[in-house]
């Protein structure tokens, strides 16, 4: 009974430092990979157009929005965009929704049975915003509708509370690093790098295809400006992916750096087991011992003393 709990013990022991190991290098090098992203493939415009109704500016957005669902969408969506038995209705959806699903080019499908997936967008934000003007004069927006952000302002974004919410609501499927996941049942949350600033709003508030909707009751409008901000600036622009600088000596280093010490703690785990099993076979029990607490369940604080120590 001694020996099968000493095994136990030994067993967790080396799971929690091989974990915390693997999680500081994994941390270190996802946010090394985070940075050789390219950042930002669109421009931002302000909507500010979309509130002015009945100037000739506003008719033409209108026309030029008809015209380009009529080549684009209306074989899949319908003339009018009530939908079909190729793709859903778009009354009512609302202006945030059309403007991500286009500015993340998962419209135009080419096929309708295909997976919507991020490419460059068909569109330019002009472009984008006619059809945005068009689809949403087709039917009235549905209450709780967020429309398209105007004039969204990050640069007082708090980014260390965005983080906070960040991890506690988008990382589950996103992961910390924004590198994207595959989840339960085939669907894959994307990655988070190269989406602007307006489409992290939109998908936040509207919550598309499988992500959930955060609305205001979950996350106030500064939470949001926060989360954007934390995405659009230490995601994408990471100055120190993860909390770590490494004194920003680049994504290759950091890379190395995070090999170094995943690779050297496992080693550590490693000799130190072995050593532990050896003093052990001389006979005793485990009585209380090792300052490392009492299982594997601490591997969260290991990490933060491998951390420190990678500081040093
Ligand atoms: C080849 C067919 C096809 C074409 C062309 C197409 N769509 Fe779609 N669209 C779909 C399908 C299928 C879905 C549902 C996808 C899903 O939910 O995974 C969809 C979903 C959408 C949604 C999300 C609806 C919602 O309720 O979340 C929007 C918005 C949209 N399309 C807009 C457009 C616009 C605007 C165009 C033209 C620029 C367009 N689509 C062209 C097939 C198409
Ligand atoms: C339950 C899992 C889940 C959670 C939680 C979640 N997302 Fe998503 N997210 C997804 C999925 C899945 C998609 C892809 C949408 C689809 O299915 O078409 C997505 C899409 C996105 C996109 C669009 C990416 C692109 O390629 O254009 C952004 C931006 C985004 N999420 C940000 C967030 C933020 C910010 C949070 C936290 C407030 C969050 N997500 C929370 C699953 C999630």
């Amino acid at each position: 009974m001694t020996a099968s709990h000493a095994t136990w013990r030994r067993a967790l022991l080396s799971l929690a430092l091989l974990v915390s190991a693997s999680f500081v290098g994994v941390f270190l090098l996802g946010g090394g990979r985070a940075e050789v992203y390219p950042s930002g493939n669109s421009t931002e415009v302000d909507a500010t157009s979309l509130t002015s109704q009945d100037s000739p500016a506003a008719a033409n957005q209108l026309a030029g929005g008809r015209t380009l669902f009529v080549e684009n969408c209306s074989t899949c969506h319908g003339i009018d965009a009530s939908g079909g038995d190729r793709a859903p209705p778009l009354l009512g959806v609302g202006g945030a929704t059309v403007d991500l699903w286009l500015s993340s080019g998962w419209m135009p499908l080419a096929e309708p049975t295909a997976e919507p997936e991020r490419k460059p967008a068909k569109f330019d934000r002009a472009q984008v915003l006619e059809i945005v003007r068009y689809v949403t004069s087709l039917a009235p927006a549905l209450p709780g509708d967020p429309g398209v952000p105007s004039g969204l302002d990050i640069s007082h974004a708090n980014v260390a509370e965005g983080f906070s919410m960040f991890a506690l609501n988008c990382a589950p499927c996103h992961t910390i690093t924004g590198a994207g996941d595959a989840l339960a049942g085939g669907i894959q949350a994307p990655p988070l790098h190269g989406v602007t600033k307006t489409m992290v709003w939109e998908a936040i508030r509207t919550g598309p295809g499988n992500m959930p909707r955060f609305g205001p009751g979950t996350i106030s409008p500064a939470q949001v400006v926060d989360i954007v901000g934390y995405v659009v600036k230490d995601i994408q622009r990471p100055v120190s992916p993860g909390g770590l600088s490494l004194g920003g000596v680049g994504p290759v280093a950091e890379g190395f750096v995070g090999l170094f010490v995943g690779v050297g703690l496992c080693l550590l785990a490693a000799l130190w087991v072995g050593d532990r099993a050896e003093t052990e076979e001389d006979g005793e029990h485990d009585g209380h011992d090792g300052p490392e607490g009492p299982d594997g369940d601490e591997d969260g604080e290991g990490g933060d003393d491998h951390r420190e120590l990678a500081h040093a």
